[in-house]
């Protein structure tokens, strides 16, 4: 039991019982604005010692105080407001901050009391949320302003400056069309992203050969890595069995890979690719099958790599935008492998290469 004024009536006794059964962070605060009751949680979040201190000293945020204060006036007899009186207050803490929506109610005169329910509501994950929201539309916009800015120009100089020069106009269609490309390709990536992200939880019906799908893939490839001058080793397993997986979408995992490894790994001259069964790998029940695809280029800097799935995350945006790229392909993958049930890793070795590594389940 708390330890509370020794003179608390017999009705605190069952507030006690019912603050205890609230799951977020509650304080009862009587006159003299002290702090007759908190929590388990409220003592997790503001430590044991806070019973009979003035609240004042926990919620002392402009924000809080002004809430605390409208609360406090209806105690001394002021109408009760419209609206539940709410803040936004910061709690720091050693390892991260947290979003508090502080909240103050009345609690009804008939307790005999003039008493303040003050209740505390972790919304730091919400508002991560709407960040990210925020940050996704700001991204997008930002993707396609500057081929919309490129066309715009190169269209006012095909009217004006340029309309009787046929050479200009030639070079300057071609980059109205890669930038166009560049519109349309950014558009089917947020598509499929769209489509996978709602599809995450359904899982996938058909049966599909993996050794299929990366044959198809290396062939659908081929003038890519003729261009890259890369030598594609590709260790085959034939005999591995169908796994229960989109093939559409396996496509796209294993297509955005190899272009990776030959975008961005190229420069080591070779990429390997090898499919393999293994038994038993930890935190997977069963048998699995295991592409990896390894290129010996650059590598990736570690700190780059836990936020490589990120939407739009790059690690030089300049030199993926240049190559074509739209910064979504890892992000697709990650749900695309999501949705198999899969694993999807990264290893890197700063100027001996990465291994992109995808593990799906056989049954
Ligand atoms: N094999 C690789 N070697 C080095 N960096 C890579 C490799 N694969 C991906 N990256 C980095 O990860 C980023 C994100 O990849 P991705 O989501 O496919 O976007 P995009 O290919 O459109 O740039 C790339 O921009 C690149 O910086
Ligand atoms: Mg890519």
């Amino acid at each position: 039991m708390r330890q509370g004024p020794l003179s608390m009536p017999e009705d605190l006794r069952h507030c006690a019982a019912l603050l205890d059964a609230l799951p977020d962070p509650a304080l009862l605060v009587g006159q003299a604005r002290r702090i007759l009751m908190a929590n388990p949680s409220a003592n997790e979040l503001f430590g044991a010692q806070v019973t009979g201190q003035s609240v004042m000293s926990y919620l002392r945020q402009p924000e809080a105080t002004a809430a605390l204060e409208k609360g406090f006036a209806v105690l001394d007899g002021a109408p009760p407001p419209a609206t539940p009186v709410e803040a936004r207050m910061i709690q720091a803490a050693p390892t991260r901050e947290t979003v508090l929506r502080v909240s103050v109610a009345p609690v009804a005169a008939s307790i005999g009391l003039p008493l303040l329910l003050i209740t505390l509501r972790d919304i730091s994950h919400l508002e991560q949320a709407e960040q990210q929201r925020r940050d996704f539309v700001a991204n997008v916009s930002h993707e396609l302003r500057s081929p919309l800015t490129v066309l715009a120009g190169f269209i006012e100089t095909l009217k004006g400056p340029a309309r009787n020069d046929p050479e200009a106009t030639a070079s300057f269609l071609d980059i109205m069309e890669r930038e166009a490309q560049r519109m349309t390709r950014l558009v089917s990536d947020l598509l499929s992203l769209s489509r996978v992200e709602s599809e995450e939880r359904v899982r996938p019906r058909g049966q599909v050969s993996l050794s299929e799908v990366l044959r198809a893939t290396l062939a659908a490839l081929r003038p890519q890595i003729e261009e890259a001058g890369v030598v594609v080793d590709f260790a085959d397993l034939p005999e591995a069995p169908a796994i229960p997986g989109d093939r559409d979408q396996l496509v796209q995992v294993f297509h955005n890979l190899v272009e990776n490894a030959l975008k961005y790994g190229g420069s080591g001259g070779r990429v390997q690719i090898a499919l393999q069964r293994l038994d038993a790998v930890p935190g997977m029940a069963g048998p699995v099958l295991r592409v990896e695809v390894r290129d010996f280029g650059d590598g990736i800097d570690p700190i780059h790599i836990p936020r490589l799935t990120e939407r739009f995350y790059r690690v030089d945006g300049h030199r993926s935008r240049s190559m074509g790229g739209t910064g979504l392909g890892l992000a697709i993958v990650k749900h695309i492998v999501n949705r198999h049930r899969g694993r999807f890793t990264i290893r890197s070795t700063r100027g001996e290469g990465s291994t992109f590594s995808v593990t799906l389940p056989l049954a």
